[in-house]
């Protein structure tokens, strides 16, 4: 897959690494001029934005997006999610598994929870790096690890690494449903359903020492059998699993 990157000042160092990350999956041709008819990045002092042209604009804001990474409201440990995967218990850190536009992961990190996370979608990975580079300015020492990477792979070569896997698939679109938020629909048109759910899932069951949490829209079956416990919101609830080698 090819996509036109259009800038008016230098790229950064560390976008143009993490371009070369995902190269054999994504070719990004820096162009001279703003494209008019296809979707493209676009750099700026602001950042990294993908532009849709079809669908408009995303860019990932950790610092300046209260709406969808500050949110006041959120009660910290008493958070249906802080619950799930254990933050009142001491957890050290979470893995992330399928970080998308890591709100979830976000709100970890705002708990001061090392979070270590993948995506494999090389768009999204992208304007995750990013966007982690903006906020390193204000927060240095921000513990957030992403890999580049199918969380498959990384909890294979990772055995014992990681007590907490926490996972939120993409879920299938119901035509009838309302139409979802314009990120929500952006970032569906370029990341697709995630066909391999239960394949992630028994990894996750295999390599976690503590705890298994699966997010999913409430009308949604279970994943797999053997929920200890489900801790359920409004729309989502978080599905508590007890990994194969707890110890
Ligand atoms: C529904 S989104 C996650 C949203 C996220 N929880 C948030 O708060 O923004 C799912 C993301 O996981 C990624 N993903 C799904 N399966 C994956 C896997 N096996 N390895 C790495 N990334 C994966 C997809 O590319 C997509 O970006």
């Amino acid at each position: 897959m090819k996509i036109p990157l259009f800038s008016e000042i230098e790229l950064s160092s560390e976008l143009k690494t993490e371009i070369t990350m995902v190269q054999s999956d994504l070719e990004v041709e820096v162009c001279a001029r703003r494209p008019t008819d296809e979707s493209y990045f676009e750099f700026s002092s602001k950042g990294l934005t993908l532009v849709d042209h079809e669908l408009g604009k995303l860019h990932l804001d950790f610092i300046e997006d209260r709406v969808n990474y500050s949110r006041q409201s959120h009660l910290g440990k008493n958070e249906l999610i802080a619950k799930a995967v254990g933050l009142s218990r001491g957890v050290q850190r979470v893995f992330d598994a399928t970080l998308g536009l890591a709100e979830d992961a976000w709100f970890f990190l705002r708990l001061r929870v090392p979070v270590v996370g993948c995506e494999r979608s090389p768009v999204v990975y992208l304007l995750l790096k990013d966007a982690v580079r903006r906020a390193r300015l204000v927060f240095p020492e921000l513990p957030f690890h992403i890999h580049y990477a199918d969380a498959k792979a990384v909890l294979r070569s990772h055995p014992d690494e990681f007590p907490v896997v926490y996972m939120d698939p993409m879920f299938p679109e119901k035509k009838k449903s309302a139409l979802p938020r314009k990120e929500m629909r952006i970032f569906r048109k370029w990341v697709g359903d995630d066909g391999d759910i239960t394949e992630l899932f028994e990894t996750a069951m295999e390599h976690a020492t503590e705890r298994v949490v699966v997010k999913r829209p409430n009308k949604a079956p279970d994943l797999a059998d053997g929920v200890v416990h489900s801790f359920k919101g409004k729309t989502v609830r978080y599905d508590l699993y007890s990994p194969r080698r707890e110890k």
